[in-house]
């Protein structure tokens, strides 16, 4: 289980690959907790990102956790290739396709944290059978595929909700899409602790260092 401490991860998707070396440079030295780095099948979204090529990439140019979301229809597949790669916390959707409870062992036994991630309409019920053997739970505040969009204000009921039936539970809640400085606040109130950016970071014009500062000073305020 990880501490309630504020987490800013980053999501690299909307970031620069003609220079990805300098971008994961400069992001490493942002004054972020950790990166997040958006895997997609073509299936379980429309989009297809990328996969270990990238990953090995990052991992080899930061110390920082690595999260990997996993927007594939069989995250479980997966497990032991990414294992490989020495990312830090494997994160696969409540809605895709494998056996969670086999997802799950499997991670366990590779010695991964576990996340689960659930998006905007899905119930938290779907989740709560696992709480107890996963590390963090991330809400989808847009719906999953690509950056760029909006935060889903509805979600935050549904952390709200969350947060208040679990505070006794050590699990660590995140928010994924549409984190801005607009957003965080109410995000943070509701009950996260995690918050996922992805063009809030890499297209301000504060600079990476500076909207990362901004954020927490938001989340203070
Ligand atoms: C959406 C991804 C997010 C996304 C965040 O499918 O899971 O991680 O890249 O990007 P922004 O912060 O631009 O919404
Ligand atoms: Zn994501």
């Amino acid at each position: 289980m990880e501490n309630k401490n504020v987490v800013i991860s980053v999501s690299i998707l909307s970031s620069n690959f003609m220079n990805l070396e300098k971008e994961i440079t400069s992001l490493n030295f942002s004054g972020i907790d950790e990166f997040h780095l958006d895997v997609m099948d073509g299936h379980f979204v429309d989009n297809i990102s990328f996969g270990l090529p990238i990953i090995n990439c990052v991992r080899s140019l930061t110390e920082l956790p690595i999260e990997t979301h996993m927007m594939v229809d069989d995250p479980y597949s997966f497990v032991e290739s990414f294992a490989k790669s020495k990312i830090n916390t494997f994160t696969f959707h409540v809605e895709s396709k494998s056996n969670i409870r086999d997802t799950i062992s499997l991670l366990k036994e590779k010695k991964i944290r576990i996340g689960l991630v659930i998006n905007p309409d899905t119930p938290i019920s779907a989740i709560e059978p696992y709480i107890n053997d996963i590390d963090r739970v991330l809400f989808m505040t847009v719906y999953p595929g690509q950056g760029g969009q909006n935060y889903i204000l509805s979600v935050n009921d549904k952390i709200n909700e969350f947060a208040k039936k679990y505070s006794n539970n050590n699990i660590l809640i995140g928010v994924d899409g549409g984190i801005k400085l607009d957003t965080i606040k109410n995000s943070f109130l509701s009950g996260a602790r995690m918050f996922i950016s992805g063009t809030g970071i890499l297209d301000s014009k504060l600079g990476y260092l500076g909207v990362v500062k901004e954020f927490r000073k938001t989340i203070l305020k």
